[in-house]
């Protein structure tokens, strides 16, 4: 039991058309796939949106100002990152961005890359705006993935134009530490790549470590990025859609909103309301919350890895566990584990086809289940 915040407690979401339960209704199978937390949001995101829906208008809705200022704050404190408020930029949802990227940074007869497995829609982007993606394997060496930085410098050099990078890194749990952070800058700016950094997850991130955004390396280095960040993972608003691209170059701000333009809707005024009150007012909340999550990854990475077949990378961030299960040699491991109540991301989608992804953003008893689950799904060794 957490004495701050009651992340123990069981919401009962089957009957709130969520995306991730709907898919086992009538199933006992413990949905542990799409990304979002099965914990209530902050009570002070609550009573905002209770406030804001009082209101009873709900018509169309520009940034609020304060907003604004909540975000140059934060990116200030937490990274020492001075941001105008013309840099920021509010769009409906990250994945948006990653598309609007594409489309408006790419000639046609450029290329994207991106270090895989990866989360799916990066893989998918390009394709969407008739571009060309590029896939580069990243290394596993003894601390866990690498960046492919050698890969990077290869394909770079070709018709490439953007880079795709997604830090922290889902589905493998990486963070990126600053000499990976600087290779990727260095071959970006020798190359003249635009980057874009998906960092949605860059709030949920373990055992004291700092995030560094990509841009804030140099201001030659936010010249070319566009940097997507959001509230929606961290305090579990997702399903109301909002985030934000910070872009400091003006010519690559015009581009990335023109690569959106007569497509992209305007961003919900309740999620406006929600991402200011998360940001401004929750962050003992976050903190709590950032202590639970680590204590069911240290749960999970112990008992997991007792287990014979199953390997769980380290996590250094996000609450998705990369589960190597290539030692069980199954030929489709989402059936399996399916089969055996276990309702997993299959690694196929993210460019690993031996590998389960686990969201651990759940009570510690739903884990204690699916163990239990694991252990009697495996064979005995
Ligand atoms: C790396 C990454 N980017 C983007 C998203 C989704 O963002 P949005 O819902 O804002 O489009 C996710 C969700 O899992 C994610 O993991």
């Amino acid at each position: 039991m957490n004495v701050e915040v009651d992340f123990d407690a069981r919401v009962d979401r089957s009957a709130s058309h969520s995306t991730k339960y709907e898919k086992y209704a009538g199933r006992d199978i413990l949905p542990l796939w799409v990304a979002d937390m099965d914990f209530r949001s902050p009570e002070v995101v609550v009573k905002a949106l209770q406030r804001r829906v009082e209101h009873g208008v709900f018509g169309y809705t520009l940034p609020p100002a304060e907003l604004v200022a909540v975000i140059i704050e934060r990116l200030q404190r937490l990274y020492q990152w001075q941001v105008n408020a013309e840099d920021i930029f509010f769009i409906p949802g990250v994945v948006p961005g990653l598309n609007m990227a594409c489309r408006g940074l790419l000639a046609p007869h450029q290329a994207a890359l991106t270090a895989t497995p990866v989360y799916y829609p990066f893989l998918e982007a390009p394709g969407h705006q008739h571009r060309r993606l590029i896939t580069m394997p990243v290394g596993a060496a003894a601390g866990g993935f690498r960046y492919p930085l050698q890969a990077l410098a290869e394909h770079a050099r070709g018709d490439a134009g953007l880079l795709l990078l997604c830090n922290p890194f889902n589905p493998v749990g990486r963070l990126l530490d600053r000499d990976e952070l600087e290779g990727i800058a260095a071959i970006c700016e020798a190359q003249d790549l635009w980057i874009c950094a998906d960092e949605v997850h860059c709030d949920l991130v373990f055992d004291d470590r700092r995030h560094i955004p990509i841009a804030t390396l140099s201001p030659a280095i936010a010249a070319r990025t566009v940097t997507l960040m959001a509230p929606s993972k961290t305090f579990n608003i997702a399903g109301l859609g909002g985030a934000f691209a910070i872009i400091q170059n003006p010519e690559l701000r015009a581009r990335f909103k023109a690569g959106g333009q007569g497509i992209l809707p305007g961003v919900n005024l309740l999620a406006y309301e929600a991402m200011l009150a998360a940001y401004r007012d929750a962050g003992d909340w976050h903190a709590s919350l950032l202590r639970y999550l680590q204590g069911n990854r240290d749960y999970l990475f112990r008992e997991l890895n007792a287990l014979p077949g199953i390997i769980m990378h380290p996590v250094e961030a996000t609450y998705l566990a990369w589960l190597d299960v290539s030692a069980l040699g199954l030929n489709d491991p989402a059936y399996f584990f399916e089969s055996h109540g276990l309702g997993m991301s299959g690694g196929g989608q993210y460019g690993a086809d031996d590998h389960m992804r686990l969201n651990f953003g759940c009570p510690r008893a739903v884990l204690e289940e699916a163990v239990a689950r694991f252990r009697a799904a495996l064979p005995r060794t």
